[in-house]
C-alpha cells in the first residue's frame, strides 16, 4: 500500500529511484512521482497511472542529483490524480515528502497549524510537507522531530529539504520501511525488492526513531536526537528472485517457483521422522494450557487458515476458529492466557492482521506468526515465527505464499501433536512423507501439456459473468482461495460453496450461463460432492472437476477434469489449489486482464 523509496550517494538518483518504484509498483499503482534536489533547487515530478506514464514525463529532462525520494501510490485520501500523487511540497517549495500510511488527525492539523494556507492536494500527506515549512528552524533534524510530535495515525515517512540537500531523513512509525547500506551510498525503501540491486546490508527502524540518510553512511537517532546502535542484517533473498526471469507475468512465474519454494519450507525441518523448528521450541506443558487457538489474518492467509483449522483439529484435537483480522479485534474476542493466537500474513505489515497481534498479546495470549518477511512487524512482534521462505512474491494475487503457508501449517499441526504427544505416530509420519513428496509432485504437474489442458478447459470462460467453486471440507477450503483468485485478476465475479450447502439458496442461480469448478480430491467425502456436482448438471452447469489421478468417475459425469498427482489425501490441497490458481490466470489472460497488477488492489495493505 504505497511503496517508497529514497537514495543518496554518488550515482544519479533519478535512475535508482526509478527502478526502486518498478520493484515497489506492486504496492501500489494509481499513481508516482520523485522529488529530487538540484543544488539547492527541488524538483517534483509526478504522474497519474502507471509508473511508466512518470518515466515517459522525465524522459528527456535530463534530470540529475544525487539524491532524492519517490513514490508509487494506492490512493486513501483523494482519487489518483497528478495531483494527489506524492511526493508533496510545502508551500514555499523547499521540502519534499513521500509518505505510506494515515496521517489520522490530519484535519486538526491543519486548523491547528496551518489555517489560511494552501492545499494543492486531497491527501493527508500534504500537512506533513506544510508543517516542516511552519515548524523549520534552520536545523532539519530537529524540525522533523518537531512534526512527529504531533502527527497521529500510522506512517512510513521520507523527507528532503532543498536547504540541506547533503540528507535525506526518514521515520516510520506502523508501516514497514528498511534502510539500505551502500559503500558512499545510502537507501531507503518500503521493501528489500527495491534495494537488491545494491546492497544486501540492512537496517530495520523502530517507531520513534529518525534515521539521516547521507551518502558517507546512515545515523539512526532517538528522539532527542542521540544517535543509537542498530545491528545490521543481511538480506538472503537473491536479486533474480525479484525478477519476471522470462515469464510473461510474475504470477506465472511464482506458480513455477512452488517446487522449490516448498523446498525450502521443509528444509531442515523434518528430522529423523519429527519435527523442529529453528526460531522456537515449544514443551508439552506450554501446549497443553492452550484450551482454545484462533487463527486471525486476512484474504489469501486467511483462506489459508482454514485450511491450518481442520489441520490443528484433527491433529492436535485442540478447537481452533479461524477469523477475517478486520472483524477480530472489533468483537472482544474471548482470549486469555490459555488461548494461541496464529497470525497468518504473507508481507507481515498488514494492518488489520498488525491490530489483532496486538490485541492478541494485550490480553495475555502468546502470539505464533507464520509469515514470508524477516524484519517485518509481525515477525518482530510475535512470541513465535514460522517463515515460509517463499522468497519476494510480487504478484499481487498470492501463489507461492498461499501454498508454503498451507505447508508451515502441516509441519506445525505435526510439531504440536508431537510435542503434545497425541496422534498416532505412524499416522504423523505418514503426512510428514507426504510432505517431503510436495516439491516433486508439484514439478510434476507443471508441464506444458497441463497448461495446454487448463488453457483448453478456460476457453469458455472467457464471456462468463457468474463461476461458483464448490467443494467439501479441505475441497471447500481451497474452492474459497481458488474464487478469491479468479476475482482478483479475472474480475468474473465468483462464489466459492460448500457443495452440500448450494441447494440450500444459491443452486437458484446455476443455469448453463454459470459454469461450475467442483474440488473433488477429498476421498471421504467424494460420494457426497458428485451427488451435488450431478444436481448442478442437472441445471445445466458445465462442469470442470479438479480430480486425483487415477479417478476414472468423475470425468463420465462433468465436462472436463484436470488431475493432481496421487498423494497423502490430508495435505492434497498443496496440489489441488495449484490448477486453480492456472484456472485463473489463464482465465484473467484471455480476458486481457491486467495479471500482476489488478484494478483496485494492493499487494500490501497497511490501512485498516
Ligand atoms: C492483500 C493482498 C492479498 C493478501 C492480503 C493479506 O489484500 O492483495 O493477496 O492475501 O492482502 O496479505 P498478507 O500480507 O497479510 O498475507
Amino acid at each position: 500500500m504505497c511503496g517508497i523509496v529514497g537514495y543518496i550517494g554518488k550515482k544519479n538518483a533519478v535512475d535508482i529511484l526509478i527502478d526502486g518504484l518498478k520493484k515497489l509498483e506492486y504496492r501500489g499503482y494509481d499513481s508516482s512521482g520523485i522529488a529530487i534536489v538540484d543544488g539547492t533547487q527541488l524538483i517534483v515530478e509526478k504522474a497519474e497511472g502507471k509508473l511508466q506514464n512518470l518515466q515517459n514525463k522525465i524522459e528527456g529532462l535530463s534530470l540529475y542529483s544525487n539524491m532524492g525520494i519517490g513514490h508509487t501510490r494506492w490512493a486513501t485520501h483523494g482519487r489518483p490524480s497528478d495531483a494527489n500523487a506524492h511526493p508533496h511540497t510545502s508551500q514555499n517549495g523547499r521540502f519534499a515528502v513521500v509518505h505510506n500510511g494515515i496521517v489520522e488527525n490530519y484535519l486538526t492539523l491543519k486548523e491547528t497549524y496551518l489555517a489560511g494556507e494552501t492545499f494543492t492536494s486531497e491527501t493527508d500527506t500534504e500537512v506533513v510537507a506544510h508543517l516542516l515549512e511552519k515548524f523549520y528552524n534552520g536545523n532539519f533534524e530537529q524540525t522533523v522531530v518537531k512534526v512527529l510530535d504531533v502527527l497521529e495515525g500510522a506512517y512510513a515517512l521520507v523527507m528532503v529539504c532543498a536547504d540541506e540537500p547533503d540528507k535525506i531523513i526518514a521515520c516510520r512509525k506502523d508501516s514497514p520501511m528498511v534502510l539500505g547500506v551502500g559503500d558512499e551510498e545510502s537507501f531507503v525503501a518500503s521493501d528489500v525488492p527495491a534495494l537488491l540491486a545494491y546492497t544486501r546490508k540492512c537496517m530495520y527502524i523502530e517507531k520513534g526513531e529518525l534515521c539521516v540518510l547521507t551518502k558517507e553512511g546512515i545515523v539512526i537517532k532517538n528522539h532527542d536526537l542521540q544517535p543509537i546502535e542498530k545491528e545490521v542484517h543481511t538480506i538472503e533473498w537473491d536479486a533474480e528472485a525479484a525478477e519476471k526471469d522470462g515469464f510473461e507475468h510474475f504470477m506465472l512465474k511464482e506458480i513455477f517457483e512452488q517446487p522449490e519454494v516448498f523446498k525450502k519450507t521443509l528444509a531442515g525441518r523434518v528430522q529423523q521422522g519429527k519435527v523442529q523448528f529453528d526460531e522456537f521450541t515449544l514443551t508439552k506443558e506450554q501446549i497443553s494450557r492452550w484450551k482454545k487457538i484462533y487463527i486471525v489474518a486476512c484474504g489469501t492467509a486467511y483462506h489459508a487458515g482454514l485450511v491450518g483449522k481442520q489441520v490443528i483439529e484433527k491433529l492436535v484435537r485442540i478447537p481452533v476458529e479461524v477469523e477475517i483480522a478486520s472483524e477480530f479485534r472489533y468483537r472482544d474476542p474471548m482470549l486469555d492466557e490459555d488461548t494461541l493466537v496464529i497470525v497468518i500474513s504473507q508481507s507481515g505489515e498488514t494492518a488489520d492482521t498488525v491490530a489483532a497481534l496486538r490485541e492478541a498479546k494485550l490480553k495475555g495470549c502468546k502470539v505464533l506468526a507464520i509469515t514470508n518477511v524477516v524484519g517485518s512487524a509481525i515477525a518482530r512482534e510475535a512470541d513465535y515465527v514460522i517463515y515460509i521462505w517463499a522468497g519476494p512474491e510480487i504478484s499481487v494475487a498470492s501463489t507461492k505464499a498461499y501454498t508454503t503457508m498451507l505447508i508451515a501449517e502441516y509441519l506445525l499441526g505435526v510439531y504440536l501433536a508431537q510435542q503434545k504427544g497425541v496422534g498416532e505416530e505412524a499416522a504423523l509420519t505418514a503426512i510428514l512423507d507426504g510432505l517431503q513428496q510436495l516439491p516433486d509432485l508439484a514439478a510434476q504437474m507443471l508441464t506444458e501439456d497441463y497448461l495446454a489442458q487448463i488453457q483448453q478447459a478456460v476457453a469458455s470462460y472467457r464471456d462468463v459473468n457468474d463461476i461458483f467453486f464448490i467443494g467439501r471440507g479441505l475441497d471447500w477450503s481451497i474452492a474459497l482461495e481458488g474464487s478469491l483468485k479468479l476475482k482478483e485478476i479475472s474480475y468474473i465475479h465468483a462464489e466459492a460453496y460448500a457443495a452440500g450447502e448450494l441447494k440450500h439458496g444459491t443452486l437458484a442461480l446455476v443455469t448453463e450461463k454459470t459454469p461450475v469448478v467442483a474440488i473433488c480430491v477429498q476421498e471421504s467425502t467424494y460420494d457426497k460432492t458428485a451427488s451435488n456436482i450431478k444436481e448442478v448438471k442437472a441445471r445445466e452447469a458445465r462442469v470442470l472437476a479438479i480430480v486425483n489421478e487415477g479417478d476414472n468417475q468423475t470425468q463420465k459425469f462433468v465436462d472436463s477434469v484436470l488431475a493432481i498427482p496421487k498423494v497423502h489425501n490430508f495435505i492434497a490441497p498443496v496440489l489441488a489449489v495449484i490448477p486453480l490458481q492456472l484456472i485463473s490466470y489463464y482465465t484473467a489472460k484471455i480476458r486481457g486482464c491486467n495479471i500482476d497488477q489488478p484494478r483496485n488492489l494492493a499487494k500490501s495493505v497497511t490501512v485498516e
